[in-house]
């Protein structure tokens, strides 16, 4: 199984946090032990997800060497109302401004992300992490990456994020990253699924690209849960739940 599985995308807003909150979810569902990262610092999001307030330790703290990376792991499980035979910790990033502002400022070091992770996975032993990254290539970004087994990348269904994608697939080529998963996500209800999931593979050469109509429902829960929690049955959850699968093999 994947140990370490980063969700990341050219652009900001095309869905990585719900998509990554849903799978966290349906993992823990099959009975894998999870953790979910944020380390999307300028605009974190995982906590709302799960209804978490701010912090006292967040993933931040541990990264400026403030604290341990165990305390900033809290255990969710319970919210799954007993059905989850795995477990799901949730390592959330600060919303504090400051924190924000500061996390532009001071670069990541890569040895001791890594070492975080590392100890997590033993200490809690988990199955899987998967990592909430932030759009966007950077330095920093490329690490986190390059410490992957498998890059969960989102896009929409949009020139400029064709373009954005090609390159990134590159990069996480040369980083010799073994599995990339696309999802291209938010797609107008006229699209033509199987014209665009034959279209990434054209396009990128991934495999078995998946392709997310918009929702309404999901639109309208506006972070506030998972989808997968709140709408087991729907379609668009199954499709997750066949995401969810790939990761787990
Ligand atoms: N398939 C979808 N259908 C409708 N709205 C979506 C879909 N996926 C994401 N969204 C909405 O798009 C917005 C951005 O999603 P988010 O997960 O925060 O993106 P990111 O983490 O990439 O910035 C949110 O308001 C979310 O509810
Ligand atoms: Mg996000």
């Amino acid at each position: 199984m994947s140990t370490i599985v980063t969700i990341h995308s050219f652009r900001r807003g095309v869905g990585k946090t719900s998509l990554v909150s849903s799978l966290a979810v349906l993992l823990a569902k099959r009975g894998r032990r999870v953790a979910l990262i944020d380390t999307d610092f300028q605009s974190p999001g995982v906590h709302l997800f799960f209804g978490i307030p701010d912090p006292e330790c967040a993933f931040n703290d541990y990264l400026w060497g403030k604290c341990d990376i165990l305390s900033v792991a809290r255990d969710v499980t319970s919210q799954f109302a007993g059905d989850a035979a795995g477990g799901l910790f949730i390592l959330p990033a600060s919303s504090k401004i400051s924190d924000i502002l500061q996390s532009i400022r001071i670069p990541r070091n890569i040895d001791h992300y890594a070492g975080g992770l590392d100890k997590l996975k033993k200490e809690l032993s988990l199955d899987v992490i998967l990592v909430d990254a932030p759009a966007g290539l950077n330095e920093s970004t490329l690490q986190a990456i390059a410490v992957s087994n498998t890059v969960v990348l989102v896009l929409h269904p949009d020139k400029g994020d064709f373009q954005g994608t090609a390159v990134t697939v590159d990069m996480i080529r040369r980083l010799q990253v073994p599995i990339i998963h696309l999802v291209l996500n938010d797609a107008p209800e006229t699209l033509d699924v199987e014209d665009a999931a034959r279209q990434l593979e054209e396009t990128y050469h991934c495999g078995g690209g998946i392709v997310l109509k918009h929702s309404e429902e999901l639109m309208a829960l506006s972070s506030a849960r998972p989808f997968a929690l709140q709408y087991p049955s729907h379609p668009l959850t199954t499709q997750l739940d066949e995401l969810a699968e790939r990761l787990s093999v």
